[in-house]
């Protein structure tokens, strides 16, 4: 099969790469390719909503700092302005989608979540995700300039060391992509490529990301020759939903936000004082994390419990629907008793470096979402920072790629897949049994708490699987969960390098053995 040429590739349909899409698409083609389902990302899944200063009495400053403040001063300040000084802006083109966000009277409900000083958090009930990635792609699929193509998992960029008349350049020409019903490889080359694959939280055994969260945007850039940053600032959510069957459910920070407290099950008592006393539940995420984690491993407990049921009924039902429809069918009435909470992975501040313009290091290649590292989050994300981040960064790419088109030269001819040497596996247990493997030995060695010996214990199983793994990968066809195992492993190893090179405790990144933070801030940067 040839190479298919398009003006704008995007890899993925969250809302990154759906906003850079629907921005380009004024004036020309573009498409869209996404792992499994167009809605399969963690945009669908978000809840709590998106931060703007839209209140007369809150200001940009207030919420830059608080950004830095989450942020443990690692945060690009340009970054965290440009971000949030284009907040509004991207909130009106929301509302002009048809996004249904919550009212009161005339204007938009703001709701409270962690580390924020002000009420500055938009949404649409609890299910705020849903509703932005259905307006996303009600928009992107009426436009005739956009093409949408689910079933795809891109298993490398393509770039000039695969030039038919190789150059070993850098510049990036689009990506081959497993076509996930033919089983077939396809070449998709563009004069420009966006990367919007989102996060790499499936690399810990519990995470309120979905499934397809296995880093292969990380992965890909980087073994193109990109460089990534902070990829040990993963950020753990306090409260993630405990319950034998249904293992990766978030309760939002909004539930704290509202009112919500946060006890010990054995003695009843609101325990953050102890952790934060100012603050108490609505502290920054890092903090009361490791207060739940501490909690758990002190009194050798399961969960902790998130207890709103001193508000009346109506008022929990009323805001959090979607929530309460859940823990109904579980057998918890959220009005009545507590909810069983853990903490669990949920979001990756690290990722590909990129400028305000969305650029990456390589010609030919932007990256916008939660792939990213853009500056905004520093040491700890800002609750509903995220959302908004995809908004203003793709729009950004979109602008650039735009205002630069005519430097952009037309793709050259690519090699095709070669699938000649590789044959069927008859050992998909092989893959289960790495993926359970990393999972685990992620979340136990390089968690919410950690030290060099457990650091350098999962490094050390990283370089063992590694060498099955590529073994593994030049010897068998690619199916998607090869590409992912092979792509979470790769971010494993940039997790627990940075890990291993950060030498204090800052945000996210806490260890036993460096528990002072430095005065010199300093980004963790690795260069492929
Ligand atoms: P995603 O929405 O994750 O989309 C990634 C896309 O890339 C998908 O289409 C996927 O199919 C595709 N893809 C991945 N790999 C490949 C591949 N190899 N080939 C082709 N396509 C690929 N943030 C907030 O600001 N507010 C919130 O309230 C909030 N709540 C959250 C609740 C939950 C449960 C979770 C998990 C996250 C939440 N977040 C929230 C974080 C936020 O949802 C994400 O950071 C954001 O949606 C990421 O968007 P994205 O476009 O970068 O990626
Ligand atoms: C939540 O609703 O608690 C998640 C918000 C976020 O991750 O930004």
């Amino acid at each position: 099969m040839t190479a298919i040429q398009h003006d704008v590739l995007i890899i993925g349909s969250g809302a990154a790469g759906l906003t850079a899409a629907l921005a380009l698409a004024e004036h020309k083609r573009v498409l869209v390719l996404a792992k499994g389902g167009l809605a399969s990302g963690s945009t669908a899944w978000a809840q709590g909503g998106i931060a703007a200063v839209l209140d007369a009495g809150d200001t940009f400053e207030n919420h830059v700092r608080d950004t830095m403040v989450a942020g443990a001063r690692l945060n690009d300040i340009e970054s965290v302005e440009f971000v949030i000084e284009n907040a509004p802006a991207a909130i009106d083109r929301l509302v002009e989608l048809g996004v249904p966000f919550n009212t009161d009277g005339e204007d938009l409900h703001l709701t409270r979540e962690g580390g924020h000083s002000h009420r500055r958090i938009v949404h649409v009930n609890d299910a705020t995700g849903w509703a932005v990635q259905a307006a996303l792609l009600k928009a992107a699929e009426e436009n005739p300039n956009i093409t949408l193509l689910p079933g795809r998992a891109c298993v490398d960029l393509i770039t000039g060391q695969h030039e038919a008349r190789y150059s070993g350049s850098g510049r990036v020409w689009g990506a081959y992509a497993l076509n996930e019903e033919s089983g077939e490889v396809e070449a998709h080359v563009a004069r420009a490529t966006v990367l919007a694959s989102g996060g790499a939280g499936r690399v810990y055994q519990f995470s309120t990301a979905p499934r397809g969260a296995t880093g292969d945007g990380i992965a890909m850039a980087w073994r193109a020759g990109a460089r990534v940053s902070n990829m040990e600032m993963m950020q753990f959510h306090p409260t993630c939903l405990y319950n034998l069957e249904v293992k990766n459910f978030l309760i939002t920070e909004a539930v704290r936000g509202e009112g919500g407290h946060l006890r010990n099950p054995v003695t009843g008592q609101r325990y953050m004082e102890q952790y934060d006393p100012e603050r108490m539940e609505l502290a920054p995420r890092d903090i009361v994390a490791r207060a739940n984690d501490d909690q758990i491993k002190r009194y050798g407990l399961d969960y902790v419990h998130l207890d709103i049921s001193h508000e009346t009924p109506e008022f929990v039902k009323g805001h959090f629907p979607t929530i309460y429809d859940k823990l109904m069918g579980l057998g918890i009435d959220m009005t009545k008793e507590p909810i069983p909470v853990v903490p669990a992975q949920h979001y990756t501040c690290g990722g590909v470096l990129v400028d305000l313009a969305a650029r990456t290091d390589l010609p030919g290649l932007w990256a916008a979402g939660e792939v990213t590292e853009s500056g905004l989050h520093g040491a700890n994300r800002l609750a509903s920072n995220s959302l908004l981040e995809c908004f203003v960064f793709g729009e950004a790419a979109a602008k650039d790629i735009l205002a630069s088109w005519d430097t952009l030269s037309d793709p050259p001819p690519v090699k095709q897949w070669d699938a000649s040497r590789v044959t069927d596996s008859d050992e998909e247990v092989v893959i289960k049994q790495n993926w359970t493997e990393i999972r685990r030995f992620m979340w136990n060695y390089v968690g919410i708490v950690r030290t060099t010996k457990r650091l350098e214990r999962a490094a050390h199983r990283i370089e063992m699987l590694g060498r099955e793994i590529e073994d593994y990968y030049g010897s068998f066809r690619v199916t998607t969960d090869l590409i992912e195992l092979r792509n979470l492993h790769q971010c494993a190893e940039l997790i627990v390098k940075s890990a291993l090179a950060r030498h204090e405790s800052r945000g996210l990144h806490y260890t036993l053995d460096y528990p002072e933070t430095d005065e010199v801030v300093r980004d963790t940067v690795l260069v492929p």
